[in-house]
């Protein structure tokens, strides 16, 4: 099974701050659906909760510690390894890890992609994806798009796989 992260990041890395994104670009939520449709999405609980509602076609797995917490049409895990033997349990051949900075933190070990939209700007955020270290990952793809009237900034649709 490929474990791949997907996050949209700036340019200093953040990807968030109080609990919402800093940016709406259309096309990298449609990048976003495309990506990940049909397979397992893995996520922190202060994700799913920033979005509020299991994302369709997808099965949802939520990390949490606490015990009692639950909503409907999700699975529940307590941790990260928890969450990969659900996915083993879906037969599914890639699952994919979609935040927020926690989980991606966590996770950046077992991950064998990275699928990053790359915001070309600097902003202030509360919330912050790694660095990518060069030598353990090689970027394999690169597509660079412009600002247009429905996106505020030009970003790049990369995929980065692990050396
Ligand atoms: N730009 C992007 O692509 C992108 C993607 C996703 C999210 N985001 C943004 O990221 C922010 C949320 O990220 P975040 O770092 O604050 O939170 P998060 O990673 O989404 O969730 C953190 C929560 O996950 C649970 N958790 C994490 N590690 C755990 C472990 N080892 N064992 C058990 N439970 C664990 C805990 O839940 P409990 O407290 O319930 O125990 C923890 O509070 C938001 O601003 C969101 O909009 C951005």
């Amino acid at each position: 099974m490929t474990i791949s992260l997907v996050v949209a990041a700036s340019e200093n890395n953040a990807i968030g701050k109080n609990g919402q994104l800093l940016w709406h670009l259309p096309n990298d939520l449609k990048f976003f659906k495309n990506t990940t449709w049909g397979f397992p999405v893995i996520m922190g609980r202060k994700t799913f909760e920033s979005v509020n509602k299991p994302l369709p076609g997808r099965t949802n797995i939520v990390i949490t510690s606490n015990p009692d917490w639950q909503s409907t049409g999700v699975i529940t895990v307590r941790n990260l390894e928890e969450s990969m033997q659900k996915t083993i349990d879906t037969n599914s051949k890639q699952a994919f890890i979609i935040g927020g900075g926690e989980i991606y933190k966590q996770s950046m070990d077992i991950a064998d992609k990275i699928y990053i939209t790359r915001v070309h700007a600097n902003l202030e955020g509360d919330t912050f994806f790694p660095v990518i270290d060069k030598s353990k990952w090689q970027l394999i793809a690169d597509e660079f798009f412009e600002i247009d009237e429905k996106h505020a900034y030009s970003y790049s649709f990369q995929i980065w796989k692990k050396i």
